[in-house]
């Protein structure tokens, strides 16, 4: 078994938003020539920011006609595709939405309640190889914070940071009793050049993990004796983030450091920063385009 990995696929900036589908340009053969001789018994994990579920769809709890071309190529891959959840991901069909007052405005207003049910539930949750997954296809699955068993390598996985490119703020759809108003407001930022996104839309508030995901991290961590063989996250721990020149460090960054300061790994691997580098020491990596074979 292979195991490779990558950093952020979503794809290019729209009216700086993001789109679905930057993982075809990155995992195609061209891009990555390897995949002739792999099967779906090898790994690819991508470090946060997968982006290929992204659309907000207000009438159905449904995947869109680009998201579904995208999901079904890269499910005829022959590999299987691992995502730890990034910043730009939409949470709310990932993992379930829990903002009940965003499901009763008019946002959601044309979705029948059952499609809503299954909004609140997101993709389904499957306990896989020692740790929780969202099972977006058979051999495309996004990983909860947990430590996984990776065909006898140890691997902890940690998602969420926080997102930089809301400098004006977050415009809440709930804050709104009408779609006319919140259009003018959308409108006027828009015109104004703000730099913002929109809660449910293009922004989530589950992009930063809290207590709950913390407690999943740190059981899990506990239980393989705070010793594994590889980390896989998207954002840095506070240190290299600061070794990176980065300084809107965050809760996300502040764990990780935490955890880094007791646990024992050969190699750790964080993107989110959208650059490549190898800070000193050779243990931990940020990784962008680059598609690595770690085992
Ligand atoms: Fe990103």
């Amino acid at each position: 078994m292979a195991v490779f990995v990558t950093g952020d696929t979503h794809g290019p900036e729209k009216i700086g938003w993001h789109s679905v589908d930057g993982f075809i340009p990155r995992l195609n053969v061209r891009n990555f020539p390897e995949q002739r001789e792999l099967t779906k018994d090898d790994l690819l994990i991508i470090c946060g920011d997968f982006g290929g579920v992204w659309d907000t769809n207000r009438e159905r709890f449904a995947e869109s006609s680009q998201e579904k071309y995208s999901l079904d190529w890269l499910e005829d891959k022959p590999f299987t595709t691992l995502f730890v959840p990034g910043n730009h991901e939409n949470y709310d069909r990932l993992t379930g939405c829990r903002n009940e007052a965003l499901l009763a405005g008019w946002m959601y207003r044309k979705m029948p309640e059952e499609e809503k049910e299954k909004l609140r539930r997101g993709y389904p949750r499957e306990l896989w190889r020692g740790g929780f997954t969202r099972v977006i296809r058979p051999s495309v699955r996004m990983l909860e914070p947990g430590v996984f068993d990776l065909d006898g390598q140890k691997c902890f996985v940690y998602g969420g940071a926080a997102s930089h490119d809301i400098a004006d703020g977050i415009l809440d759809p709930v804050n709104f009793a009408e779609e006319t108003d919140f259009q003018k407001a959308y409108r006027k930022m828009v015109d104004s050049g703000c730099q913002f996104r929109v809660r449910g839309t293009s922004w989530w508030d589950q992009e930063m993990p809290g207590p709950e995901e913390e407690k999943q991290a740190e059981t899990a961590l506990e239980a393989a004796g705070y010793h594994v063989d590889f980390v896989f996250t998207h954002a840095a721990p506070l240190s290299c983030h600061a070794a990176l020149g980065y300084s809107h460090a965050g809760r996300v960054n502040r764990f990780l450091e935490d955890i880094r300061l007791r646990l024992s790994y050969r190699h750790w691997f964080f993107a989110h920063l959208h650059s490549n580098s190898n800070l000193p020491g050779g243990k931990d990596h940020l990784i962008y385009e680059q598609i690595l074979r770690i085992c």
